[in-house]
């Protein structure tokens, strides 16, 4: 008898060149406790549709439960000549069950339907895991925006000096993202619970009248898939979920371009802690920003599985065709790449030590307080084209001169414009330029103060 489970019409086994190039046990493994869990709603609702007795109902869950432990325990795995997940578990559930009964199982279902909904199953795990990891990360931010609450640093746009913000301003710009991260994942989860596709069968539905809510309730959905075609070759749950694995990959690696630029000698913005930062084999005097590095690394590699995916997607006609074999393992990359930097990532930005008084000397530097002159002309009903070029002159003039602004005396403010009064020297402080910026959103330390309580909240919410 072949080991596959498509052996009747053929008249010998697979060559071996074909089942090396089928075989997928190498990776879909992972899901063999999904396709349990499936496999016990199934057996449930054959049971509700006459197809197995009490005692088959009892015996064929009683043999799963104990497959499962197998599986879990690594007592049992596939064989060498198993095809894939669904292959392996079926042989291990025959050899416990007995052919008559373990053969009853796989009436009114197919791979097709089996693999969409224990793919969904595995992903809505992962997109929980995630989603506590990610949570964790901006806990961290908000904690350090906390602690730091007050610190000035020059904002920066083009990487150029802009305008004086509070440090905990800027980290917290870094949250936001991810929280809403955290609402993709969410969203995608409600969308992803709502399509079970069990019960559509190889693409047309089942004839034996296993009810596919029933099922899909079993399994945790909120609902069946409302076109069994769509259900068996639809994978855009897929591509959502690396699109949302890429995004906080690209979220994260926003992060550490900061992380190592802010640790450089040149800025000196920020020390690493030791546990989160790398030495160098040769230069004995090194600490390296590798978790940063990493990150932004991985980011890369995140983008390329969405786009490999997409790709394999991309033109196929309806319904299940064997190209979506090669839908798990970009994913699955995804998920474990994830996994893994998000604690390190998150243990770099918990243990970061900032350099305040660094970030304050250098927050007015690079005339980051001209905007101010200009909005305080305004305040005096000055147009804003004309109080651009009045604050304008006035960098011009320290530049040629090679003083700050508020080394202008009265007499250099007056010579550039009699509108420019002795007054306007009470905007030129790091501290009047933030606590003028006081409507919601800006970097008034008030204003932050509620950001950071609205953060949490969306934290608590999560
Ligand atoms: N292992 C396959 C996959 O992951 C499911 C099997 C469906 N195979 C088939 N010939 N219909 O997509």
């Amino acid at each position: 008898e072949s080991a596959a489970l498509w052996g009747g019409r053929f008249a010998g086994g697979p060559a071996d060149a074909l089942a090396a190039l089928s075989k997928s046990t190498q990776f879909d493994w992972r899901l063999a406790p999904y396709d349990i869990a499936g496999s016990k709603a199934h057996a449930k609702v054959l049971h509700r549709a006459g197809l197995l007795t009490d005692e088959d109902l009892s015996a064929m869950l009683a043999g799963l439960d104990e497959l499962l432990d197998d599986v879990l325990s690594g007592k049992f795995l596939p064989a060498e000549e198993d095809e894939d997940v669904h292959t392996a578990l079926e042989h291990g559930l025959l050899v416990r069950l007995g052919a008559e009964l373990g053969g009853r199982l796989r009436a009114g279902r197919s791979r097709n339907d089996q693999v969409a909904t224990l793919f969904k199953g595995y992903l809505r795990e992962h997109g929980r895991i995630i989603g506590r990891l990610l949570l964790e990360q901006v806990q961290v931010l908000a904690e350090q925006a906390s602690r730091h609450l007050g610190v000035a640093m020059p904002g920066r746009t083009h990487l150029q000096h802009a305008q004086p913000v509070l440090l905990s301003h800027h980290l917290l710009a870094h949250a936001w993202p991810l929280i809403r991260d955290l609402d993709r994942l969410a969203d995608w989860d409600a969308r992803v619970a709502a399509d079970s596709p069990y019960g559509s069968g190889a693409l047309a539905g089942s004839s034996l009248g296993l009810d596919p809510v029933f099922v899909a309730q079993e399994l945790g959905f909120t609902n069946s898939s409302a076109n069994s075609i769509d259900g068996t070759s639809a994978r855009d749950f897929v591509a959502e979920f690396a699109f949302v694995t890429a995004q906080i990959g690209v979220d994260l690696s926003r992060q550490a371009e900061e992380v190592i630029l802010w640790a450089t000698k040149e800025f000196g913005f920020v020390e690493l802690d030791d546990a989160f930062s790398t030495g160098s084999s040769i230069m004995p005097q090194k600490k390296n920003p590798d978790i940063a590095e990493l990150a932004r690394g991985k980011a890369g590699r995140l983008i390329g599985n969405l786009s490999g995916l997409l790709a394999t997607l991309k033109a196929q006609p309806l319904a299940y065709n064997r190209d979506l074999q090669e839908d798990k393992e970009p994913v699955f990359d995804s998920i474990d790449t994830l996994e893994v930097l998000l604690p390190a990532f998150t243990g770099m930005i918990r243990t970061l030590r900032f350099n305040s008084a660094r970030l304050e000397e250098l927050a007015p530097q690079g005339f980051s307080l001209a905007t101010d002159i200009a909005e305080w002309l305004v305040r005096q009903k000055v147009p804003f084209r004309v109080a651009h070029e009045l604050a304008g002159a006035c960098v011009q003039e320290c530049e040629k001169r090679n003083i700050e602004l508020w080394d202008l005396t009265d007499a250099d403010l007056a010579a550039i414009s009699p509108e420019l009064t002795p007054e306007v020297r009470s905007v030129l402080t790091v501290e009047g330029s933030l606590a003028s910026r006081n409507t919601r959103g800006g970097t008034a330390e008030d204003r932050v103060t509620e950001q950071l309580a609205e953060l949490r909240t969306r934290i608590a919410d999560h």
